[in-house]
């Protein structure tokens, strides 16, 4: 019997097309011999749909209750320890054997759906509640890192209650320094501060996405990126890529809206021990923040060699340009490979968790 693997797409935040896209993506790619699907989207107002098959993604560029009044209204219960949708239109249920979510940004990468579907005791792709959430928070990100001797850059936490001084930012970090709400992504509300007028005003920006921004010292560096796939205790690591930036820094404008932004170079250029490096510290990486099933590692290469971590993402972009999967594709892992290694580990890590016994 095929696997009923659902996959989960859109949600409550500012990447939900990104998450459309990705999703469609997949659901392309999967190996359909192996895998049945279900087409589980969330609304942008948080409510869950099934829908039959893979139009949804030609149908609707976003997911909008107002416009899914005929949709089939699911949820996903668990019943005698085992994981079902139940369909409010049919009032039926329906097994399902793994969750692969694909919903970026908060509600999605953050833990929390990660903690429903353990909830459910439903297997699902990725990382578990506490990498999730940790990878999420760029403070509690860098405590781990630091704690674990991962090179990653100086920084300070500014709280919303609290005034900045910017002169006893420069003090501890130098200028220019970068400021980005601790819980954010797509670079929104990152900011490269030069002066002490440009530092109110896009101080202010960044504490509209989150009540803790975090500043963070200049690392004059290449981007490169790593995949990492596997078990925590068994992970493997991509050949890097790098994002030759044409912009001042990665922005949001680079990344989404100059389709010339970025260059992507897979495999980067890097010498052979500097390749080795990166990936051991992509390891490192994700062995130190509990990461389990997949993780981007994100690092700044400086002139000089030194090698800094600057950031995680625990549920990666899978459009067709994204990194992660091209990586892996660079690396001899081709995309429905990928795929099907994900839903293998989200059973192995579920078989893992029921080990360990709940009752005594
Ligand atoms: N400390 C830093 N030094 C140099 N550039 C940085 C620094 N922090 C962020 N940047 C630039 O800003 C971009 C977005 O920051 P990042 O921390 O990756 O946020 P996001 O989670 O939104 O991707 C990076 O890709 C990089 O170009
Ligand atoms: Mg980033």
């Amino acid at each position: 019997m095929k696997k009923k693997i659902a996959i989960v797409f859109g949600g409550k935040s500012a990447e939900h097309e990104v998450s459309m896209n990705s999703a469609r993506n997949i659901c392309n790619a999967i190996d359909k011999n192996k895998f049945e699907i279900l087409y589980i989207g969330v609304s942008k107002q948080g409510s869950w749909y099934e829908f039959s098959n893979a139009n949804v993604f030609d149908t609707y560029k976003a997911l909008n209750d107002q416009e899914l009044k005929e949709a089939d209204l699911i949820t996903l219960i668990s019943y005698q320890e085992k994981p079902y949708i139940f369909s409010f239109k049919t009032q039926e249920k329906r097994a399902i054997d793994c969750a692969f979510p694909i919903i970026h940004g908060t509600m999605g990468e953050d833990g929390t759906l990660q903690g429903f579907f353990r909830i459910l005791n439903l297997p699902f792709v990725g990382c578990g509640v506490l990498s999730a959430s940790v990878g999420m928070d760029k403070e509690y990100m860098k405590r781990l890192m630091t704690e674990s001797g991962i090179a990653n850059s100086a920084y300070m936490i500014l709280k919303k209650s609290v005034p900045a001084n910017y002169h006893e930012i420069v003090k501890k970090l130098g200028s220019p320094f970068f400021i980005k709400p601790a819980n954010a992504g797509s670079s929104v509300g990152v900011h490269k501060i030069k002066s002490a007028e440009d530092f109110d005003p896009k101080l202010k920006d960044a504490f509209q996405y989150d009540l803790k921004v975090i500043a963070e010292e200049f690392i004059d560096g290449r981007e490169v990126e790593c995949s990492v796939l596997g078990l925590n205790q068994s992970p493997k690591a991509s050949l890097p890529g790098e994002l030759i930036v044409k912009h001042e820094f990665y922005s949001y404008e680079a990344k989404y809206l100059d389709p010339n932004g970025a260059e992507i170079v897979i495999p980067a250029k890097l010498t052979d021990e500097q390749v080795k490096e990166i990936q051991n510290l992509a390891i490192k990486t994700f062995q130190s923040l509990n990461c389990d099933g997949l993780t981007r590692v994100d690092f700044f290469v400086r002139k000089d060699g030194r090698v800094f971590v600057n950031e995680i993402n625990t549920l990666p972009g899978f459009t067709k340009i994204s990194m992660y999967p091209k990586m892996w594709e660079a690396s001899g892992l081709k995309y429905s490979d990928l795929i099907t290694e994900l839903v293998q580990l989200a059973f192995e890590k579920h078989q893992l968790d029921n080990q360990i016994k709940m009752s005594f």
